[in-house]
């Protein structure tokens, strides 16, 4: 059962599906926003905030039981490996991490989804809500989930390169992104930004992962997927949003990319001494010399070293030969051997071997 849209009830359809079958959840459940009257821009038009009937609910307690009948079938029917990030706004996200933390699941981060173009607060009554939070939780603490913390820093647009952050910028979504209905008025009051749900999905699941999202609405969730290569399960109630979201859909291809494959995070080839010595990209008694160029050991053919008498390790030997206090540093970022009349650093010569085994 991949790449559908089921338009029903998450609490009747979730209790459906198997046991430990999904990889990634997207949750953007009701936000249950209390809104009471109509709000106003300071000219006098109407603002349509949120103030649909599937985000009613008749009291905390009802809200709660909702939420925690979602939760449990989710968390029963995410893998070991699996993440579930949920989204939400200051009326609900407090009891959806609550009960989150009372069935079992272990929180990860809870990130800041800081909006660059918020609604404004019309009357001016109290601070003006730039944000929503979004809490990335696995199964249980001992989970050893999917996150691709290099596809991470590269998607990072605060600061490329570096570590991602907990607070993320994107606008509210507007312009062509924003799905209109047949009369030109936006369709769905809350639809995500799709650069937002493509950051969540490249890093935290795999290419071919199934990605399931219980209260899809435009189906963002699975324009995303789609677009990075993963499978997916669609839940929403409303027919209309199913309808738009799956003429959506029919527009979106997979972008293969190093992002979608999460190349940055691929781990090398393990590769030994003595494996490149057989293949003759080392050669049994060369001489290993540091960025000095002075000659210090003598490669054995077991990969280890022969430095004032010893046999020892590369590893620990270049920090003999270096003279530092710890016992052994990573040879392969120090030791250089002569190619012609060149030192080439031993960490080439390896890639250079990989390379040749990437080809076969
Ligand atoms: C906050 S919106 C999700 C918006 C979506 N992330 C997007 O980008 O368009 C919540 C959606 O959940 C749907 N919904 C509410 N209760 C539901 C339920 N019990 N089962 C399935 N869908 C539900 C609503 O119709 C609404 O479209």
């Amino acid at each position: 059962m991949n790449n559908i849209i089921i338009n029903a009830d998450s609490l009747t359809e979730l209790p459906k599906l198997p046991y430990e079958s999904i990889d990634l959840i997207f949750a953007d459940p009701p936000y249950w926003m209390r809104t009471e009257g109509v709000l106003q821009r300071t000219e006098g038009t109407e603002f349509q905030g949120c103030n649909d009937s599937w985000d009613k609910f008749s009291s905390l307690s009802d809200y709660e039981s909702f939420t925690l009948q979602w939760l449990t079938e989710c968390r029963r029917i995410l893998k070991p490996s699996g993440s579930i990030w949920v989204i939400g706004s200051m009326q609900c996200i407090y009891t959806i991490g609550s009960l989150m933390q009372r069935l079992g699941y272990w929180l990860i981060n809870d990130i800041i989804w800081h909006k660059t173009n918020p609604t404004p607060n019309f009357m001016g009554t109290r601070l003006n809500n730039s944000h929503e939070t979004l809490i990335w939780a696995v199964k249980n603490k001992r989970a050893k989930f999917t996150f691709h913390y290099k596809t991470a820093k590269a998607l990072n647009s605060e600061s490329q390169g570096h570590q991602m952050g907990s607070v993320w910028r994107f606008p509210v979504c507007s312009g062509n992104e924003r799905l209109k209905d047949s009369n030109g008025h936006k369709l769905h009051s809350t639809q995500k930004p799709l650069a937002m749900l493509e950051r969540i999905i490249a890093i935290s699941s795999n290419i071919g992962d199934t990605v399931l999202d219980p209260f899809a609405g435009t189906m963002t969730t699975a324009a995303a997927a789609k677009k990075l290569g993963r499978k997916y399960i669609m839940i929403e109630r409303e027919k209309i949003y199913c309808d738009y979201g799956a003429e959506r859909l029919e527009n979106i291809t997979f972008e293969d990319s190093e992002i979608a494959r999460a190349e940055f995070d691929v781990k090398p080839l393990r590769v030994s001494m003595a494996e490149m010595i057989e293949a003759g990209y080392f050669v049994e008694g060369e001489k290993f010399l540091l960025a000095d160029g002075k000659e210090y050991a003598e490669l054995q053919s077991d990969g280890k070293l022969l430095y004032q008498g010893k046999i020892i390790d590369m590893h620990t030997c270049a920090a003999l030969a270096k003279n530092l206090k710890a016992k052994r540093i990573n040879g392969f970022d120090f030791w250089y051997v002569r190619r012609g009349n060149k030192l080439i650093s031993i960490k080439t010569v390896r890639e250079n071997y990989r390379n040749t085994l990437k080809i076969t």
